[in-house]
């Protein structure tokens, strides 16, 4: 038994914000922005909160997949974003589209959190727990970024993207793996809160690690080195070769970063799915926005290899071979 994609889905704010209109906020420029990421526009919020992200991306699962809300077993909603500490994103989305039979929370692990999300969800499935699940990266980063700090502000956007899967006896998850390297968190930070309360005398002044911060270079070497392992051992444990690979969804963070993957690999450019141009780095949200597309598109077709694979904060990683 395994657990196989039946729907996909997104949801992105309207707002379009190009490199230009960045050039309005901070001294940067197109030229810079896209060269060094590959980023030409992301969707930034106008009010939406994490949650209208998710929820709409939950009801168009749900019509995708033609289920009712009443059958869904399993709510897991992977979010650095979340409009509250509790309720979790995921008792949020159960409300709004009426889920009252699923159990639902949420879980963290930045911008590989969809791949912990999923291989949580298809754990629950194969062990015969719950039938079926709605997967969902959802985040707001625009609310967690120092608008006034041009080397992070430019690289970030907001969207939401997920996936219904249920119990399969033939086509599924083939393969997975997620691993975490804790010694490493302070490369990549964001949410930070300080300990303070009426019994200490910390200051009321703004928490400047409430902000993503970041030591770019020590994530892109972390994230190029992470990706290659991974997808080589989950390739290896699955007994499947790099030319038996239809696509690569890999997380959206840089284009530099998916072409050393993809040399290192041996995986030809051409089969990495790419959409960083016009949604940036959505965190979570990236591998399933990514996905959608490509089966929106049509691109996969019932049987083909796909290699979801991504990394983040914390710092973690998590890699999927799945058969469509
Ligand atoms: N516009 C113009 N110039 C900028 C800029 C911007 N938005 N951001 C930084 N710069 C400048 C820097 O100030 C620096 O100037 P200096 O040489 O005068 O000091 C110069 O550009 C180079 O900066 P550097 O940080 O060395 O650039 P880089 O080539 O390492 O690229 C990143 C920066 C962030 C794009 C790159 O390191 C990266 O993508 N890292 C991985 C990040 C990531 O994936 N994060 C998400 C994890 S899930």
């Amino acid at each position: 038994m395994t657990t196989r994609i039946i729907a996909t889905g997104a949801y992105a704010p309207g707002q379009v914000i190009t490199n230009d209109d960045m050039a309005k906020v901070v001294d940067t420029s197109d030229e810079w922005i896209t060269q060094r990421t590959g980023i030409k526009e992301r969707h930034i919020s106008s009010g939406e909160n994490t949650s209208v992200l998710a929820v709409n991306t939950a009801r168009q699962l749900l019509c995708r997949a033609g289920k009712k809300a009443e059958d869904i077993d399993l709510i897991i909603i992977a979010s650095v974003t979340a409009d509250y500490g509790t309720p979790s994103l995921g008792c949020m989305v159960q409300k709004e589209i009426g889920a009252s039979n699923a159990v639902a929370f949420d879980i963290t692990a930045a911008c590989s959190g969809f791949m912990f999300a999923l291989s949580i969800a298809d754990k629950y499935i194969k062990t015969g727990i719950y039938n079926n699940a709605i997967v969902i990266g959802a985040e707001t980063l625009s609310k967690i970024v120092d608008w006034s700090d041009r080397s992070t502000c430019v690289l970030f956007g907001d969207g939401a993207g997920g996936a219904y899967v249920e119990k399969s006896q033939t086509d599924g998850i083939i393969e997975e793996e997620i691993g975490s390297k804790g010694e490493l968190y302070d490369i990549l930070t964001e949410g930070h809160t300080e300990c303070k309360n009426v019994f200490n005398d910390k200051k009321e002044e703004p928490d400047p690690l409430w902000y993503v911060n970041m030591n770019g270079r020590e994530v892109f070497k972390f994230a190029t080195k992470s990706v290659v392992k991974s997808v080589e051992r989950v390739l290896k444990n699955a007994g499947v070769t790099a030319d038996e690979i239809k696509f690569v969804v890999p997380h959206q963070a840089n284009t530099r970063i998916v072409d050393v993957i993809s040399n290192k690999l041996g995986i030809p450019h051409e089969k990495f799915y790419m959409n960083i141009d016009r949604y940036g780095n959505t965190s979570s949200a990236s591998i399933p926005i990514a996905l959608n597309e490509l089966n929106e598109k049509g691109l996969i077709e019932r049987g083909d290899k796909v290699i979801l694979t991504g990394f983040g904060g914390g710092m973690t990683w998590g890699t999927m071979l799945v058969s469509w």
